[in-house]
């Protein structure tokens, strides 16, 4: 007879088109792990009690999405340095002692994607990243801890960029607003919400020259807006964050099972099921 299933699940609201279990469920096959992983919509307020009710059950393992990241944070009751920093939990699992344990595997899926699949190197290179909200705040440390020489961060809101500068005290990061960006960059990170509403940050293109990465922390089936600007600027290379959500949910799965699946294939087969 076969014994009980090592469940794990998604918590979002929405939570309908989340890939994450399509994803899991690809690593557990690829790695030969015994697990099942679901998607679950919780009710906004009804975060906590949902929580206590999977691990009480004796589930293993929770991936987190909006919106309920910072209060994840908040209910975790240990926390990694870089889930401190980010202010945000995307990775929840229990210990043998019953304590709640919480990671960002964000910006490491960030950092995965650029460097590993993607050949940019980060070290010394000269970074603008747009947005300074929760996202961008998720993978600060991680892209910090690749010694580029510069971090600069513009925002709409100005001061909130100088408040997310100041929980960073590198030495290597600065603000500014949309208007103040001088110079050009290696990397150009868009984390603003922008996309969603099909809209380009109000940046100048000098900051892209052939030799410009730039990354947008979304993804779409379609070239997404900052991609397609970003191209017409003349930037060297565009990418998009598929690649950066099949990283975080590899090292999540690290994180669970003590194995780290071969992304490869898995992001291949997202791409063509979105084509
Ligand atoms: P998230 O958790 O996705 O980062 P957030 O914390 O609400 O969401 O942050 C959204 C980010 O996108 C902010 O940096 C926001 O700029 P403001 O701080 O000025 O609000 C940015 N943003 C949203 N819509 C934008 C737009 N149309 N143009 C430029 N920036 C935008």
């Amino acid at each position: 007879m076969a014994g009980p299933v090592d469940n794990y699940a998604v918590m979002g609201n929405p939570i309908a088109h989340s890939k994450s279990p399509v994803i899991h469920t690809l690593f557990a096959d690829q790695t030969g792990q015994s697990l099942r992983y679901t998607a679950i919509l919780v009710d906004v307020g009804g975060f906590k009690k949902a929580i206590d009710e999977f691990f009480e059950n004796g589930d293993l393992g929770l991936s987190i999405t909006v919106p309920f990241k910072e209060e994840a944070w908040r209910l975790a009751e240990k926390r990694t340095s870089r889930a401190e920093k980010a202010g945000a939990v995307n990775t929840l699992w229990q210990d043998e002692h019953g304590l709640l344990h919480g990671d960002n595997t964000d910006g490491l899926g960030l950092v995965a994607d650029l460097k590993a699949n993607n050949r940019v190197s980060i070290k010394g290179a000269r970074v603008l990243i747009l947005g300074a909200g929760g996202a961008v705040r998720g993978v600060l440390e991680p892209l910090l801890a690749e010694q580029p020489a510069d971090v600069v961060i513009a925002n709409r809101t100005r001061s909130k960029a100088d408040t997310l500068v100041e929980c960073f005290e590198d030495k290597a990061i600065s603000a500014c607003g949309f208007d103040e960006i001088e110079g050009r960059f290696d990397l150009v990170i868009n984390g603003t919400a922008a996309s969603l509403q099909g809209e380009m940050p109000p940046i100048s293109g000098h900051v892209i020259d052939q030799g410009t990465c730039c990354y947008d922390m979304m993804y779409s089936a379609d070239e997404t807006v900052f991609n397609r600007w970003c191209r017409e600027q003349g930037a060297g290379k565009t990418l998009d964050g598929l690649g950066m959500l099949v990283e975080q949910a590899a090292e999540q799965f690290a994180i669970w099972r003590g194995v780290r699946p071969d992304t490869r294939q898995v992001l291949e087969l997202l791409r063509n099921e979105m084509a």
